[in-house]
């Protein structure tokens, strides 16, 4: 796009602003930026503009840009949902259910990794942020493995598909191939790159986050559809005969990907998303909850959660919103693509921006300056036709990383899974002494390729030649599974 084109569509968008500086800039950084003014979706820029809480008091709405409000729903329209807890034989059938599908190869993992991790602060993806206890090992390195567990155990791969965004894409790249991709095939593991979206300051005016660059932001988890669709990763999907796609997030190291008993369970009620729900720990855990409106489960995100509903309790003192769902998601490909073709609204989230003040010096904002939007992929819910909730044991699979000190921190993470692994190593006949909270006296780790569950650790120890090592009983434990291609399967 050339300067005086530039011009024209700015003020044809109120937009001027963001030449301010231009005369000031090298040649390069007038080109990105002119580059960038180009790639820019006015049209959309408009639509937003109309969901800022000025316009929309004058009663304005965004013309197909769809936005969202849950202001007016007050808890009133909500009552609980009911997660099922499978009886054994229940259990047994859905797990042979969910290894008939893995071994077919019709499974394949979503994982969203396109947020930008502002909470916690690490530099780089919030993947690369070491969790290991023993090994420091990163995030992406603890779902890669249940991957490569899958693989061994069931002798098909499950194709990892990682959502990016334009911040991290290039670093989450070189970060898998650094580390030779945990040990999966590289042809199993699919990138693509989420949707991007300018943020408004209150008077629908895009920001300039430097002098020659126009402040972006990720289009939130929603806008994994579009991404699934535009990359190529359902075509991928077809074509491998990946049936059901298992959604989850980068900051829970607990995940139980792929896991044979929820594929299992999707498939045999029929659903076309299956989430997996917990008991929420108090009324101020900050975690969405999936509801029922008008007969149908739907979903509030924390912010979104009207107070009484959150803090409600029932006749026994106990919440009447007992089950909380933390993004780990079950959804057959055919519903997928479907809602992949339908938009999903934004949401609005007053941030704070970093701007180019007037001398073009960049200035942090010491309180909210701008509204970010962001589609939100439960959105989709109401285009699903059986929706199903099953409960599981968030002491074993939840334990998010979120901010960088406190609750749900990469310490608080280290802690869970300490103690999930003494726990099964327990289970296995491994002597570790606790204490009276349940922590290992001494450092364990366990790589989800050696074991991903207390059945598989069992059968691992007694598969090893001579036993476990046995140093000193205070040193840390690593158990690793051998390198790439050694170990048969179970
Ligand atoms: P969060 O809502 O926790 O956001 O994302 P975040 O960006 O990671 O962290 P904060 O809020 O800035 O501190 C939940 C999951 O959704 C993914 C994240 O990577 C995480 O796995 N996500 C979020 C995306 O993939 N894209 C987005 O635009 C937003």
């Amino acid at each position: 796009m050339n300067l005086d084109a530039a011009r024209l569509l700015l003020a044809a968008h109120g937009q001027s602003h963001l030449l301010s500086f231009y005369d000031r800039l090298e040649p390069d950084d007038q080109r990105s930026l002119l580059e960038q003014i180009g790639r820019i979706d006015f049209g959309l820029v408009d639509r937003l503009k109309a969901l800022l809480p000025a316009d929309r008091a004058a009663g304005g709405r965004a013309g197909d840009a769809p936005g969202t409000d849950r202001g007016g729903d007050g808890a009133s329209a909500f009552s609980p949902v009911s997660a099922t807890r499978p009886e054994p034989a229940e259990r047994a059938a859905a797990e042979r259910r969910g290894v008939a599908a893995l071994r077919a190869g019709a499974v394949g993992a979503l994982l969203v990794a396109g947020g930008q991790g502002t909470r916690l602060g690490f530099p780089g993806p919030k993947g690369c942020c070491p969790i290991g206890p023993v090994s420091g090992e990163p995030l992406f390195f603890f779902h890669a493995r249940k991957l490569l567990a899958r693989k061994r155990a069931f002798g098909r791969s499950v194709p990892l598909y990682v959502m990016t965004s334009a911040g991290n894409d290039g670093a989450t790249r070189r970060f898998f191939e650094d580390r030779d991709y945990f040990g999966l095939d590289p042809e199993d593991v699919f990138f693509l790159v989420q949707g991007s979206c300018p943020a408004l300051d209150p008077q629908g005016r895009m920001i300039l986050e430097a002098p020659g660059r126009i402040f972006l932001s990720p289009d939130g988890h929603g806008g994994v559809l579009a991404a699934l669709e535009a990359s190529g990763a359902f075509a991928d999907m077809r074509r491998r005969g990946v049936e059901t796609l298992c959604y989850f997030q980068v900051d829970n190291p607990m995940v139980n990907v792929a896991d044979p008993v929820f594929v299992g369970f999707h498939l045999e009620t029929g659903a076309e998303w299956t989430m997996k729900a917990c008991e929420r720990n108090g009324p101020g855990e900050k975690m969405g909850m999936p509801v029922l409106q008008g007969g149908r489960v739907t979903f509030l995100e924390y912010t979104e959660q009207p107070l009484e509903l959150r803090e409600s309790l029932g006749p026994d003192g106990a919440l009447r919103f007992r089950w909380g769902a933390p993004a780990i998601h079950a959804f057959s490909v055919p519903f997928l693509e479907r809602a992949a073709g339908a938009g999903l609204p934004f949401h609005l989230a007053h941030k704070k921006v970093p701007f180019a003040g007037p001398g073009g010096v960049v200035e942090t904002p010491s309180s909210p300056n701008a509204y970010k939007f962001e589609k939100f992929v439960f959105d989709a819910l109401p285009l699903s036709r059986n929706v199903q909730c099953l409960a599981f044991d968030r002491e074993e699979e939840y334990s998010p990383v979120k901010n960088a000190t406190g609750d749900k921190s990469p310490a608080a993470a280290k802690a869970d899974l300490s103690r999930k692994w003494a726990r099964w190593l327990r289970a296995a006949g491994v002597e570790v002494p606790l204490d009276e909270a349940g922590f290992p006296l001494r450092p364990v780790e366990i790589d989800p390729a050696f074991a991903d569950g207390p059945a598989a650790l069992r059968d691992a120890l007694s598969a090893a030649s001579g036993g476990l090592p046995r140093p000193d009983p205070s040193a840390p434990l690593l158990l690793r599974a051998p390198s790439v291609g050694q170990q048969s399967g179970r």
